[in-house]
């Protein structure tokens, strides 16, 4: 891999903020100055350091942020977006699969675009669980509609859920696609509306209770274990 690129991926900057770095000598390779930008190197085996600190190469980072209600998932860098409380170095990471803007809750944020990919994907059948809270509470043949499959008007379908109750107003549903407002929509069809929504589980990554609204924190090997599971 190119230095230039290896630097970059490990949180040193952007290309140009990384070539200005090797311009000024800063950066030794197996103990000699490097003195191209082009230079390729082993990242299993060379050894590199900038400013003589070891450069500890990671090429994938994986963290678990608890979303608040207010901004939007997109790695553009406007004002409301989630990006803002993701301070990292690496220029590569988004969110896998989206919440809505008032929607709170888990969302991995990565750079790993193959795992994310198969987390999404629909044939992979990936359970994300939500709060949610309701205006009328759900009678019997709303339970079923949910857990059955339903309809909505113009003919689009959602694959059967899994829900239970957890106060008047209050349910945890459970549902293995990821169509746009699903969970929105499921109540719109049955006539209901969403007044809260958080995602609290994605397969087995479960929401870590001590992280805060805006919080993030890298996720745990045993996390990311289990998630890659998906890969098998
Ligand atoms: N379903 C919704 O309606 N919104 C979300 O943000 C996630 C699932």
């Amino acid at each position: 891999m190119r230095i230039d690129k290896y630097l970059s991926k490990s949180g040193y900057g952007t290309r140009n903020e990384v070539k200005k770095i090797i311009k000024a000598k800063r950066v030794f390779v197996n103990d000699s100055l490097c003195e191209k930008i082009d230079m390729h190197i082993d990242e299993n085996s060379d050894v590199v350091y900038v400013d003589d600190i070891l450069v500890e190469y990671e090429e994938f980072h994986y963290f678990m942020f608890h979303k608040p209600a207010g901004y939007v998932t997109t790695t553009d860098l406007t004002t409301d977006s989630i990006m803002n409380f993701i301070d990292e170095p690496y220029q590569d990471l988004f969110a896998c699969g989206r919440l809505d803007k008032d929607t709170e809750g888990l969302l991995l944020i990565t750079n790993d675009g193959k795992l994310s990919h198969a987390l999404l994907a629909p044939r992979n059948h990936i359970e994300k669980e939500y709060i949610v809270r309701c205006v009328h509470e759900l009678n019997d043949e709303d339970i079923y509609k949910i857990e059955n499959g339903l309809i909505e008007e113009g003919g689009n379908t959602f694959m059967p859920a899994k829900i239970f109750q957890s106060d008047p107003l209050e349910y945890h549903i459970i549902i293995c696609e990821g169509k746009f407002h699903e969970i929105k929509r499921i109540f719109l069809a049955l006539d209901n509306e969403v007044t809260y929504l958080k995602r609290i589980r994605m397969k087995n990554l479960i929401l870590d209770e001590n992280l805060a609204l805006g919080e993030y924190r890298k996720l745990t090997n045993d996390e990311l274990e289990n998630l890659k599971e998906v890969l098998s």
